[in-house]
């Protein structure tokens, strides 16, 4: 769907035919929030909304992007070492920001591209609608430059979908400049249908765990509709206190090089060594990883209630310990609670508004649904509904040869 709006649009607006179409999905993260960033485990599936890119090379240096979602047109001499400035350009800076990653490296990009972006995934909801949009716009420049030199059909087999992460995070964190985790981008380009991603964001290892319970559970997702202005600035706050507790931990017990190195025993040997906030943030960080590891193995087991308590768990710990939630958030995850068949909720994303994840047993579904609405204007002021979205797995990036 996604994919042919983008074909047809690209059709449309450029008067040429694009040479690949590459679409990749949003996620949510059953567990392991703001884990990432801290060099620890995460376990997100990807979601049935996706970001797709159409694209075609050109032979004069300009880069020409557009999107449905935006009005007009950024048109580019050479890729740019700066982001661009203003509403109307700003969205571009997540494709330039791939572009310049790829450019010489996975691709070779000097001729410029006309690149149109067309998609599902919400922006502002914690879906992660950047990092599809990275990932999609690297899939599509790697398939132009496969196009220049490379066997096409082989690079819709064997998708370097690593590098193509990897490129999506660099572009984020030092173009576009949010000092976030790898998490997102990981996700869009690895994750398959039927799979969580185990992935341990220190070393990269990942490992597909089985999410097969699709038919006696569904994955949905409130988003609220609130995003918070504290959001970035909290966000990277939130990366500062780990690394002051990283040090502090370091300078008590030695080999600490993130809150990965600190583990139970060590947290509640030197607990009162640490300020309040301090202790809280990695108490929070220490358990959250546990969490993941233990909802990896009630996932291998098909133990959907044991998931299900590790959610609210984790957004206990995200709401008190890491304080990143908020009343939205929090009025959404106590509805959860209070509905038979909702098994598990949590906040995803960084917080501060954006989506709650609950995982939901399919008869139950269209009774939570029915009390987030009811019940949500009750406990917070309404300025928009939230919506909601019932989502399936779904597979990581992919990259269509343009028909
Ligand atoms: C945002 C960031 C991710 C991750 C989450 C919290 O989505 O982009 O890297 O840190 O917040 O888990």
């Amino acid at each position: 769907m996604t994919t042919t709006e983008a074909r047809t649009t690209f059709s449309t607006v450029y008067d040429r035919t694009p040479a690949v179409v590459a679409s990749a999905p949003g996620r949510v993260n059953l567990v392991g929030g703001h884990t990432d960033y801290n060099e620890g485990l995460v376990l997100p599936i990807a979601v049935d909304l996706r970001i797709a890119v159409a694209a075609a090379p050109r032979e004069d240096g300009r880069f020409r992007l557009r999107s449905t979602d935006f009005a007009g047109e950024v048109v580019v001499d050479g890729l740019p070492d700066e982001p661009l400035h203003g509403e109307d350009r700003s969205w571009a800076n997540y494709s330039l920001g791939v572009l310049g990653e790829l450019d010489g490296g996975l691709a070779r990009l000097d001729g410029g591209l006309d690149l149109l972006v067309a998609g599902d995934v919400p922006r502002g909801a914690g879906l992660s609608s950047s990092a599809a949009l990275e990932v999609a716009t690297a899939a599509a420049a790697y398939g132009v430059g496969g196009e220049a030199g490379n066997d096409l059909d082989s690079a819709r087999e064997e998708l370097p979908r690593r590098e193509l992460a990897e490129a999506g995070w660099r572009a984020e964190t030092g173009f576009v400049g949010l000092d976030c985790g790898i998490m997102d981008q990981y996700a869009s380009a690895l994750c398959r249908a039927g799979e969580a991603l185990f992935l341990d964001c220190r070393s990269r290892e990942t490992e597909a765990v089985p999410f097969d319970g699709e038919s006696a559970y569904r994955v949905v997702v409130v988003d609220t509709r609130v995003e918070h202005e504290l959001a970035e600035s909290a966000y990277n706050d939130r990366v500062a206190e780990c690394r002051d507790a990283t040090e502090r931990f370091d300078r008590l017990v030695g080999g600490v090089d993130s809150l990965r190195d600190v583990d139970r025993d060590a947290f509640v040997a030197h607990a009162d060594d640490l300020p309040g906030t301090l202790r809280r943030r990695v108490r929070h960080v220490v358990t959250e990883n546990e969490r993941v590891r233990t909802s990896v193995e009630a996932l291998r087991d098909g133990d959907f209630d044991a998931v299900g308590a590790r959610m609210y768990e984790s957004h206990a710990s995200l709401r008190d310990d890491y304080e990143v939630s908020c009343r939205e958030l929090d009025a959404v995850v106590d509805i959860a609670r209070g509905t038979e068949g909702v098994v598990g909720a949590r906040m995803t994303g960084g917080g501060f508004g954006g989506s709650v994840v609950a995982l939901v047993s399919s008869h139950a579904v269209d009774d939570f649904r029915a009390r987030v609405d009811r019940g949500y204007p009750d406990r917070v002021d309404v300025d928009a509904e939230p919506r909601t979205f019932v989502c399936t797995s779904a597979d990581g990036v992919r990259l269509d040869r343009s028909a």
